[in-house]
């Protein structure tokens, strides 16, 4: 059996509570005969609730929360963690997003904390990574992608990693028109796969799904999903328009 194939919708900082279930519905109505496709979203904190009650009669259609707090409960004013995650009905969360590694200063060690709390509490990993633009110019984007998949993923074994996807988001392709083409996208999925069957097994690298995310659109998510080791997308702008959304998850 070939590996799954994904279109997951980051909303981030975007939406208010009508917009939020208006664009679920026009989603669902977009997207009901793509039933091979698994769709997921991640809207903010506030509407999750929200957004798995619109997608309960949903087989192939899940919420996924945008992070966690690293930290289990008690005194740590405006943080969310991952068991209230799950008592809402989340399925997934984003870990290691750029956004958080960049603005928020999200270390290792942070990221590592968050996927224990997540796995304690049964939510799918989609661990995020990818390399800046000067280390692409600088030619170390590999090695720098070698490392962020590492100094994590080292932590959680072979079991525990059955159950993650990766993203592999160059941080000079999210938010800035600029995809990644086609060509760069197929070899660094290829390479990351390479990486996962030396730090754990043929397997388990061949089984994970590895989405492309940064730029992915309506107009070029078809090549990006015919390369071998892409496995679907982590859309960002262009999962906040259900026709393009729809569009994408139409693309394979
Ligand atoms: P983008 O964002 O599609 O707007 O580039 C992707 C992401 O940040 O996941």
């Amino acid at each position: 059996m070939g590996r799954k194939k994904i279109v997951a919708g980051n909303w981030k900082m975007n939406t208010n509570l009508n917009e939020a279930l208006a664009l679920i519905n026009d989603i669902q109505k977009g997207s009901k005969q793509f039933s091979q496709v698994e769709k997921i979203i991640f809207p903010p904190f506030p509407f999750l609730k929200n957004s798995v009650d619109s997608l309960t009669n949903e087989t192939t259609f899940y919420v996924g929360a945008q992070n966690c707090s690293e930290h289990i409960k008690g005194a740590f004013t405006g943080e969310v963690s991952a068991e209230m995650l799950k008592s809402v009905g989340c399925i997934y969360v984003l870990v290691g997003h750029s956004e958080r590694r960049t603005f928020f200063k999200e270390s290792d060690e942070q990221l590592i904390l968050k996927i224990q709390n997540a796995l304690k509490n049964d939510l799918q990993v989609i661990f995020c990574f990818g390399e800046k633009l000067e280390e692409r110019k600088a030619g170390r984007h590999f090695e720098t992608v070698k490392k962020q998949i590492e100094n994590v993923l080292k932590n959680f074994s072979e079991t525990e990693l059955n159950k993650f996807y990766l993203a592999y988001e160059p941080v000079w392709a999210i938010g800035t028109g600029e995809t990644a083409t086609p060509q760069q996208a197929q070899e660094m999925h290829a390479y990351i796969r390479k990486i996962m069957s030396e730090l754990f097994s043929n397997t388990l690298s061949q089984n994970m799904p590895i989405l492309y995310g940064g730029s992915c659109n309506a107009q070029n998510a078809k090549e990006l999903f015919s390369c071998a080791d892409v496995d679907g997308g982590l859309i960002g702008g262009a999962s906040l328009k259900a026709a393009d959304f729809c569009k994408i998850i139409a693309s394979f």
